[in-house]
C-alpha cells in the first residue's frame, strides 16, 4: 500500500467480535490493567500473552501510533517517546548495546543533539565528527577507530544538506556498523531509510508527524535485530509517550502525504522568491540548482503527484551583509510567519539559529560550519505560497 493510505488506516482500531468498530483510535488513560485472574496478569508481563499490565510497559493508543509509524516506515518495530530528544537517546543506547562506545556522527546537527552527545561523552560514550556528505572523508575516519554507530540526519539542520544515505549504509555495511538516522526533517513521505539499509531511525513527532504545534513527541523505529532491546530499554527508562499526546499525532499523521506535498511545493515557491531578492545572498535549499546536494535529494526523495521531487519544508537563507540586530528587524518586522524555535507546523515559522537552535555551539564553530549570524531558518507552512513569500519580502526591505 502506498503512504498516503497507510498513513489513514495505519492506526484504525482492530475490529474485534463486534460487527462495528470505531472511527479513531480510543484515548486509553488508564496506568494500570486490572486482571481477573492473576497467572494472565503474569502472562502478559513476561510476554507470554498479547496485551497490556503498565503504561510504561505499553498503552493502546501508543501501540496503535507505533504501529502506525512502524509501517508507514516498513520498519519493524516502534516505541513512541515522550520527546524527539528522548527517542534519539534511546535509537543510541538501542544501537550501542554489545558496541564499542563510540559514535561517528555529522559535524552540522541539530543543536540539542550535540548537547546529548556531550552527555554522553560523561558516560564514556565518545563521539568524532566527519562530514557525510563527503563520502571519502568519512569513510576514513570511520576506519580510524572502533565505531559503535553513526548517526546521521536525512537532512541536516539548520543548512538542509542532504545526506547520501544510501552510500552511507552501504559504507556502514562494509565496516560493520549500524546506521541511526534522525529523519525529522524529511518524514517516510520524503525517504525511508529502512529502504537504503539504514538500523534505526527516530523522529521528533513534535515536527512534521504531529503536525500542528500542539504535541511534544519522538518516535524510535527499528528493525527487528534490535526491537527486544528498544523495547526493553523503553519499559526500564520510561521515556513513553502518553496516550493523548499518541492520539494527537497518530491524527496528524493521517494528513501528513498531503502536508508533506504542499511544504514541499511552498517551499520551492519560497526559496525561488528569496534567492532572486538582492537583499538576499544565498538560499539554502536543495530543490534549488544552486544547492550542492540537489541530485542526492533527486536521487533520495519521493516524488509527488505531478513527478517532481519533493524537497521539504525547510528553507535557510543569508540576509546580506546582515548582523544580529539587522537579523532582529527583519524577524520582527515578519507578520504572518511567526518567530518560534520549532518547524513542521501547518503555520510557516522563522528561526534564528545563532541566537536559539545553534547557540551552545559558539560562534567560531558556528562560522566554520557557515552558520552565520546573518543565517535565518524557515519552516514553510501550508499558507498560501504568495502570502507566505510576500511577508518574508516585505520584512526583508525593512532590515
Ligand atoms: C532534527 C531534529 N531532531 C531532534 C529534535 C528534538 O526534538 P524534540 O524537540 O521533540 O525533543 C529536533 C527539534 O527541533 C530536530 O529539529
Amino acid at each position: 500500500m502506498k503512504q498516503s493510505t497507510l498513513a489513514i488506516h495505519g492506526c484504525m482500531p482492530e475490529r474485534g467480535d463486534a460487527p462495528y468498530s470505531p472511527s479513531a483510535p480510543a484515548i486509553e488513560l488508564a496506568a494500570s490493567f486490572h486482571y481477573e485472574r492473576a497467572a494472565d496478569m503474569t502472562a502478559v508481563a513476561n510476554a507470554e500473552m498479547e496485551g497490556f499490565v503498565y503504561q510504561r510497559y505499553g498503552n493502546p493508543t501508543a501501540a496503535a501510533l507505533q504501529r502506525q509509524v512502524a509501517l508507514l516506515e516498513g520498519g519493524d518495530s516502534a516505541l513512541a517517546c515522550s520527546s524527539g530528544m528522548a527517542a534519539l537517546h534511546i535509537a543510541l543506547l538501542t544501537a550501542l548495546r554489545d558496541r564499542p562506545a563510540s559514535i561517528l556522527t555529522a559535524e552540522v546537527l541539530f543543536g540539542e543533539t550535540f548537547q546529548l552527545l556531550q552527555l554522553m561523552e560523561q558516560q564514556e560514550v565518545m563521539t568524532r565528527y566527519a562530514d557525510p556528505c563527503d563520502i571519502e572523508a568519512f569513510e576514513a575516519a570511520l576506519a580510524q577507530s572502533d565505531t559503535g554507530c553513526i548517526l546521521v540526519e536525512t537532512a541536516s539542520n539548520p543548512l538542509v544538506r542532504v545526506t547520501p544515505l544510501d552510500s552511507i549504509c552501504t559504507m556502514a555495511k562494509r565496516h560493520g556498523v549500524p546506521v541511526v538516522v534522525d529523519a525529522t526533517f524529511t518524514t517516510p513521505v520524503l525517504s525511508r531509510p529502512f529502504d537504503v539499509g539504514a538500523d534505526i531511525l527516530m523522529h521528533s513527532a513534535t515536527k512534521y508527524l504531529a503536525g500542528h504545534a500542539d504535541v511534544l513527541g519522538g518516535v524510535t523505529v527499528c528493525r527487528e535485530a534490535h526491537a527486544d532491546w528498544m523495547q526493553e530499554l523503553g519499559r526500564h527508562l520510561g521515556p513513553n509517550l502518553g496516550p493523548f499526546h499518541s492520539f494527537l499525532t497518530m491524527r496528524g499523521i493521517k494528513t501528513l502525504p498531503l502536508r508533506m506535498e504542499e511544504h514541499s511545493r511552498n517551499a520551492l515557491r519560497v526559496a525561488r522568491v528569496l534567492e532572486a531578492h538582492p537583499r538576499v545572498e544565498m538560499v539554502h535549499y536543495p530543490g534549488l540548482d544552486s544547492h550542492p546536494d540537489k541530485a542526492v535529494a533527486d536521487r533520495l526523495f519521493a516524488r509527488g503527484p505531478d513527478g517532481d521531487t519533493l524537497y521539504g519544508g525547510m528553507v535557510s537563507f543569508d540576509i546580506r551583509d546582515a548582523d544580529e540586530a539587522a537579523v532582529f528587524r527583519f524577524a520582527n518586522a515578519l507578520q504572518l510567519v511567526v518567530r518560534a524555535t520549532s518547524l513542521g507546523d501547518v503555520h510557516s515559522l522563522m528561526t534564528h539559529p545563532a541566537t536559539t537552535t545553534h547557540k551552545n555551539i559558539g560562534p567560531k564553530r558556528r562560522a566554520q560550519l557557515g552558520i552565520g549570524d546573518n543565517l535565518v531558518r524557515i519552516s514553510v507552512g501550508i499558507e498560501d505560497p504568495e502570502d507566505i513569500a510576500a511577508d518574508l519580502v516585505q520584512a526583508l526591505e525593512r532590515v
